[in-house]
């Protein structure tokens, strides 16, 4: 049995003091959950967010690394640097890195090998524009993407990673998917790892849905016996409610 994952995905948004306060809150809110709880924070939130999560049941996570392990690139952040200071997931090729930030199928790529490389788990977005799912391509995108990022990964790395299906119609839009599309598209994903690392393995990865996901939707969502937890933008902002999606009982 796949356990439930939840992560929130906080963006751009809460600082530190913000951060402080919402862990200690979800901490309390959330004591009881068999799920797991993510929080990725901000690069600087992330001390202040561990230090606090330090005696919880609260994982945390980056939302973004680069594949080198240090050098010339100012501005970035290595996976070794995430790794030193106690974080143990990463969040990579969310949409929004792809669509403004140049992030490439090949750069995920890297960046998903380069994050096993020093033990960070990372979560890997994939996930189909409106027109292609209006042009039918919705399954061949979100398969392709999925191969692509796990090119070169050995069998036991892929059980264990994390992809998070967000279909970038659904994000932020308020627009989710419905429960049966969600499960659709993830079932998909599930059958592309069995063809390439077999069934074994594919059963074994958790596939999240991302793209508007609240409290009021989760339910039905993570039901869906392929849908294993939510990758959560919006609705992570606020405690109560990412509460109330991290409580789900099946
Ligand atoms: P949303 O964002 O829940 O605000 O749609 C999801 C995401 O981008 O991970």
């Amino acid at each position: 049995m796949r356990k439930k994952v939840i992560a929130g995905n906080w963006k751009m948004n809460m600082l530190p003091n913000d951060a402080i306060n919402f862990i200690e809150k979800l901490s309390i809110l959330t004591k009881d959950t068999q799920n797991e709880v993510i929080i990725c924070a901000p690069y600087t939130d992330l001390f202040y967010a561990l230090l606090m999560a330090q005696k919880t049941h609260i994982k945390i996570g980056a939302q973004n690394m680069h594949f080198e392990k240090k050098g010339a690139y100012t501005g970035e952040i290595s996976g070794e640097m995430l790794k030193a200071i106690g974080v143990e997931y990463v969040i990579i090729g969310h949409s929004e890195r792809r669509q403004y930030f140049a992030e490439t199928d090949e750069t995920v790529n890297k960046k998903v090998k380069a994050a096993y490389e020093v033990g960070l788990k990372p979560i890997v977005c994939v996930g189909e524009t409106l027109e292609q799912r209006e042009q039918g391509k919705a399954e061949q995108i979100i398969t392709d993407q999925t191969e692509k990022a796990l090119e070169g990964l050995s069998k036991q790395q892929v059980e264990t990673i994390i992809i998070a299906y967000e279909p970038i119609w659904a994000i932020g839009t308020g627009k989710t998917a419905t429960a049966e599309d969600a499960e659709n598209s993830i079932k998909a994903i599930r059958k592309k790892i069995a063809e390439q690392y077999g069934n074994d393995v594919a059963q074994k990865v958790i596939i999240q849905y991302g793209g508007s996901v609240k409290a009021e939707n989760s339910k039905e969502l993570f039901d869906m016996p392929d849908i294993d937890g939510g990758l959560v933008g919006g609705a992570s902002l606020i405690a109560d409610e990412f509460a109330e999606i991290v409580n789900y009982k099946g």
